[in-house]
């Protein structure tokens, strides 16, 4: 099915790895140019090169979402370049603090353990994230009248977890500011949506939660059963997922997109679509 993308400019931010980096080689697959963001140059411009190299259109770009002036920089060099943006997918989401070092300190306190200096980073990355890029590329979506806006946000938003509070506060904010978003811009034809994922793990996951696990001291014997404990923990909190066999891969978050941002969903705009193998059911 042509999905109708061929030459169209897409913005996907974080999509330096993980589940950023399926969105923006999909959308390459489907013939859109795509301007592969990121905090960290490296990995926007690996990301961008395996694009090109697979026959597709790509640039890198470093930028931090949560900084207004990186973000308009970002924008201009876009549109300096492909003259338009149709797309722009707002991935990033889990913030960085460094490129080798994942791991934010106390990112997993609960509520009354936690501090302001967290708080912020999640707030920062979901709400400001979202909003500067979506500012930045609004008005030249409006003057084409035409222009796709998918945010990738969470079930913690919708329903809840424990221990990501501050997480759950963004991407609950980020579906108020899109569906007030959409409300604002349909007349221009321009849809913006949200996808909700369930737990979605990816190869670099594991890796670096081994490296950590190593350098605090365990067993590759130790490291293996914590792992195999952890998915399985995982897996009982998602019984249809069992069901299904798997938890999510970054495809079933690519695949999504794709039919957000082809006209097969232009009447969608507003709205949250649920992809967790059925973790949450909400309306
Ligand atoms: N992986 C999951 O299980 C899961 C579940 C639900 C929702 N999500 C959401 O999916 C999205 C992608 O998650 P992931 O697991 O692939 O994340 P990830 O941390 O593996 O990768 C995200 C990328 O975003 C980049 N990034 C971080 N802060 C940035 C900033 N300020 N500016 C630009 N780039 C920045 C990072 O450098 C990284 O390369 C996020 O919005 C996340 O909240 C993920």
């Amino acid at each position: 099915m042509d999905l109708g993308l061929k030459g169209k400019v897409a913005i996907v931010t974080g999509a330096g790895r993980a589940i950023g980096e399926e969105i923006a080689k999909s959308l390459a697959r489907e013939g859109a140019r795509v301007a592969v963001n990121d905090l960290f140059a490296e990995r926007a411009q690996r990301v961008a090169e395996e694009i090109r190299a697979a026959g597709g259109e790509a640039i890198g770009i470093k930028a931090d979402v949560t900084d207004w002036d990186e973000v308009t920089r970002m924008v201009d060099e876009v549109l300096t370049k492909w003259g338009r943006v149709d797309i722009l997918v707002n991935n990033a989401g889990v913030p960085a603090p460094s490129a080798e070092e994942d791991a934010i300190p106390g990112q997993y306190a609960t509520f009354a353990e936690s501090d302001r200096s967290l708080w912020t980073k999640y707030i920062d990355v979901n709400i400001y994230g979202t909003m500067n890029c979506t500012r930045a590329v609004i008005s030249h979506m409006i003057q084409q009248k035409y222009g796709k806006i998918v945010s990738i946000i969470s079930d913690a938003g919708r329903v809840g977890e424990p221990r990501l509070a501050a997480y759950a506060t963004g991407k609950a904010g980020i579906v108020g500011f899109s569906k007030s978003l959409a409300r604002e811009v349909a007349r221009y034809c321009i849809n913006v949506n949200c996808i909700s994922l369930g737990a979605t793990p990816h190869p670099g996951q594991d890796e670096r939660t081994r490296g950590r696990m190593r350098a605090a001291g365990m067993t590759e014997e130790q490291i293996e059963q914590a792992l195999k404990e952890r998915r399985e923990a995982v897996m009982r909190n998602y019984p249809l997922a069992r069901g299904l066999g798997r938890l999510g891969l970054p495809s079933d978050a690519a695949n999504a997109v794709l039919f957000f941002v082809s006209d097969a969903a232009a009447w969608i705009t507003g709205q949250v679509l649920s992809v967790n193998g059925g973790f949450s059911m909400v309306g």
